[in-house]
């Protein structure tokens, strides 16, 4: 199979094909290409989130649903929708919603992140782990999100992108190269699918670039934190509230009216 491309023709489509395929593989890959850090980091989002306190949740690109699971766990009166374009991907999470007992808890959406069958203002909270990169078009998708959130919000996103130039890059370089296809050879999976893995990491946007996105969709109070070794970053945006909307619109109207008298 042929890695995608942001360029090639339904892009969307071959991200679906990729993950269906990669999906049986997928926990075991992921634990031994971070060592198993992406279990620190998805908690470290988890924790987060619950600190909030949200009732209904959307967990976007869930894949095998473990931040959906993990927060479920946390958020013992809460939903969680867990919602994926890979329907092989989602299988995964609703076996292990299965086996926890969490299927009253945990909702499964087979949906595209980028266009979002859901009413405006209907989310407390938005999550996604390593799912942005994989967006046709990430604007759109930081936009879907913003838009289903109700007011006062959090979103929280986790995605990787290369270490800053240094040493830790140059062994991050090594490990995207050379160890994580030897891996995926190993374990017999789909060897395009983990260069596109590797080629979309480098490609994704960087941290402040993707905070700056969060921002022009609207997010408020954004900011992130790198998780070592530099290649995981969390990103947090609040929707705002309608009262701070206005008092913002009002001083801009008064600071304009001063403008004008000054003038
Ligand atoms: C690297 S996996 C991450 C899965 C999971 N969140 C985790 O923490 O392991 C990326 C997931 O994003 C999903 N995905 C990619 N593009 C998507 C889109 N436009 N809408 C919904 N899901 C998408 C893929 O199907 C895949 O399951």
């Amino acid at each position: 199979m042929a890695a995608p491309t942001k360029e090639s023709s339904n892009f969307t489509g071959r991200i679906k094909e990729m993950f269906d395929f990669i999906a049986p593989q997928y926990d075991l890959l992921n634990k031994v290409n971070s060592f198993g850090m992406d279990r620190l980091w998805r908690k470290e989002l988890v924790r987060r989130v619950a600190a909030e306190q949200p009732g209904l949740v959307l967990d976007l690109a869930a894949g095998t649903g473990d931040v959906s699971i993990a927060l479920a766990k946390k958020l013992p009166g809460a939903t969680v929708v867990a919602a994926d374009l890979s329907q092989k991907m989602l299988f995964h999470a609703l076996y292990k919603a299965l086996n926890e007992d969490l299927t009253e808890q945990v909702k499964i959406a087979v949906v595209d992140a980028t266009d979002l069958p859901y009413e405006d203002n209907t989310f407390d909270a938005v999550t996604c782990a390593f799912g942005v990169r994989n967006f046709a078009n990430i604007p759109k998708g930081f936009s879907e999100m913003h838009r289903v959130l109700k007011p006062g919000g959090i979103c929280a996103i986790l995605e990787l992108c290369p270490p800053e130039p240094g040493l830790l890059n140059s062994l991050y370089q090594i490990h995207a190269q050379a160890v994580i296809p030897t891996m995926a050879r190993l374990f017999g999976s789909d060897i395009s699918a983990y260069d596109y893995l590797g080629d979309s990491i480098e490609e994704a946007p960087n941290r402040a670039v993707m905070e700056y996105l969060m921002q022009q969709a609207g997010f408020k109070n954004t900011y992130y934190r790198e998780f070592f070794p530099g290649v995981c970053v969390l990103y947090i945006g609040y929707k705002g509230r309608f009262e701070d909307e206005l008092e913002r619109n009002k001083l801009h109207f008064i600071k304009l009216l001063a403008q004008d008298l000054e003038g």
